[in-house]
Order: C-alpha cells, then sequence, then structure tokens
C-alpha cells in the first residue's frame, strides 16, 4: 500500500472508541456543524449590502476584498460614508433593530441637519440613536483615538452637525462614467480578520479531517475530499489579500468558500454516522 494513500486501519478508528469519546465528539461536531452555518448566515448578514444591492454576489466579495468597479449614472447615489459604516463595521454597535431602522432612514434620506430630531415611527430620533451608541466612541472628549480622527461631537451628550457632515455626504452628483471604489476591508483590518481567521479556522478543520481519516467508508472518495477542506481555506485565506490585485482572486475567495462549504459539511456528516454505524467494516 502506497504510503500516499492510507486507509483507516493504518491511522484510527474513530468509531470503535468508547461511548463516552463518541457522545463527547458528536456533541462537538454538533456545535462545529450549528457555529460553521450561524457564521455563514453572519456573513450574508453582514455582505450581502456592500455592493449596494441585496443578496450576496459576486460583486460583494469584490467590493470588500477588492473595491468595485460600478457605472455611475445620474441614478447612482453612492451610500454616505456613515451609511456605509453603519449597515457594516458599526452595525455591531447598535443594540436594536428600530434605532438601526432610524439611524438608515436618516441617512438613506440625504442625513440632514432638521431631520436629526424628526421622530421615526418607532418614537426614536437619529440624535437620540447617536447619543445613545455612537458618541461613546465617536465624541472627543471620550479621548478615543477614533474620536481624533471622526469625531461627531465635543461631549457624549452633543452629536454636532456640522463635525458629522463630512461623513453624511452621499454622491450624488458623480459623473456618468465607471467608477473603483476602495476595498471595504483597508488593510488594518484585513490583517485583523486574515490572522483571527488563519489561526482558528484551520485548528477545528484539522480536527474534523482526522476523524474523517479514521472513518470507515470507500478509500478513495475519502482520499479524495480528506484534503478539500483544508486546501479551500488556502483559496479563501490566499484570496482575500490577491484580490487587491488582481481579480483571480475574488473566485478564488468564492470558490474556497463553496468547495469549503459542501467539503466540511460531508465531513461532518459522514463523520457522524460513522460514529454510529454498528457495522464493522472488515
Ligand atoms: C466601540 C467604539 C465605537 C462605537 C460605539 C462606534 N464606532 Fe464608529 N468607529 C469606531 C472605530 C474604531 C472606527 C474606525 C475603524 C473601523 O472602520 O472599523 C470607526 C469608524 C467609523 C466611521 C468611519 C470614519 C472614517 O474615518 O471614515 C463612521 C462614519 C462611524 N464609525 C460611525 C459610527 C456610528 C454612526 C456609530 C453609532 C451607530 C458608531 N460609529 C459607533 C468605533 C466605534
Amino acid at each position: 500500500m502506497s504510503k500516499l494513500h492510507f486507509n483507516s486501519a493504518t491511522i484510527w478508528r474513530p468509531s470503535d472508541w468508547p461511548l463516552a469519546v463518541r457522545v463527547m465528539l458528536t456533541a462537538f461536531l454538533a456545535i462545529i456543524g450549528t457555529g460553521y452555518l450561524i457564521a455563514l448566515a453572519n456573513l450574508y448578514e453582514k455582505h450581502q449590502l456592500a455592493d449596494g444591492k441585496e443578496g450576496l454576489s459576486v460583486d460583494d466579495v469584490k467590493a470588500v476584498y477588492a473595491g468595485l468597479t460600478i457605472n455611475v449614472n445620474e441614478e447612482t447615489v453612492l451610500p454616505s460614508r456613515m451609511l456605509t459604516q453603519v449597515r457594516t463595521s458599526m452595525r455591531q454597535y447598535i443594540e436594536t433593530d428600530a434605532q438601526f431602522e432610524t439611524l438608515e432612514a436618516w441617512l438613506k434620506d440625504g442625513g440632514s441637519e432638521e431631520g436629526l430630531d424628526e421622530k421615526h415611527e418607532n418614537g426614536k430620533t437619529p440624535r437620540r440613536v447617536l447619543i445613545k451608541q455612537c458618541m461613546r466612541c465617536h465624541a472627543v472628549s471620550t479621548g478615543t483615538d477614533i474620536s481624533r480622527e471622526a469625531p461627531f461631537g465635543p461631549d457624549e451628550f452633543s452629536p454636532e452637525y456640522e463635525q458629522m457632515k463630512p461623513y453624511l455626504a452621499s454622491d450624488t452628483k458623480v459623473e456618468k462614467g465607471r467608477q473603483t471604489l476602495k476595498p471595504q476591508y483597508d488593510m488594518p483590518r484585513l490583517i485583523l480578520i486574515s490572522h483571527i481567521h488563519m489561526l482558528s479556522i484551520p485548528m477545528f478543520t484539522l480536527v474534523v479531517a482526522m476523524l474523517f481519516a479514521g472513518a470507515r467508508g470507500p478509500t478513495t472518495i475519502r482520499n479524495a475530499i480528506l484534503p478539500l477542506p483544508m486546501l479551500a481555506l488556502l483559496l479563501d485565506f490566499g484570496g482575500w489579500w490577491l484580490a487587491r490585485w488582481s481579480e483571480i482572486g475574488v473566485y478564488s475567495v468564492l470558490a474556497g468558500g463553496a468547495i469549503f462549504g459542501s467539503a466540511f459539511g460531508v465531513q461532518i456528516l459522514w463523520v457522524t454516522l460513522d460514529l454510529w454505524s454498528p457495522t464493522r467494516a472488515p
């Protein structure tokens, strides 16, 4: 038997492990599987509007990692900086959907000074939401780094329209033609996201793959599926960076995500079934 193609007998056989271990592993797989589905839902929520349109598409991936080139015409309204941020990286700081809707509606409407104190259907004004959710970081008095960079007012109770104005301008007067937007993930963010993901995801991918290595079933198929999730991560992570310079990166991210999702899903189900199938293979 070639060393390239091990069979489960040479590794280990999780299905033969004691009941307690198999119960623990099943719980582990259930958590990892569910966690992955939640991560997918989160990804969809976070990025589906990246290109300004609902639903996840190639353009969303481009907008996040590569920068999107769009055809601008008179009707195109580029969202203001604040609207983009509120829908993406600042979304996490907004506690309730009602607060989010209030802020979003005001910003979509152009973010006027009068609108700041207008009561929305839910009884909230954009000013209240800003005070409650944003000023603790964006007020000058807080002394945070971001308040120096992007101050919204002198102290936590006084959002100042004049100071916020640069972030409220939505480009409506853009010329006709093609325009390239910068990637939504700037360098520091990409570095942050990369190291967090690159140090965590491969760990449980490895555990699942090693369990899969010891599962029963047709050897050829298992050998084909076994390295796929880890290789897919390489495509995905690599693509995030490559996308800044080449469109290949965008497709690498998409291919990586698709391959990971399907192969990882198969491995989790396969291992779970294997752990609990009574028939022992010869
Ligand atoms: C916990 C602190 C914190 C809170 C709360 C917070 N922000 Fe931010 N904000 C940041 C940081 C840090 C950045 C810069 C990095 C980034 O974009 O993630 C930022 C960036 C921004 C930017 C972009 C500034 C620029 O230079 O282009 C806008 C606009 C913004 N925030 C709006 C808001 C709004 C609106 C809220 C309230 C819903 C809010 N932020 C709540 C910390 C915060």
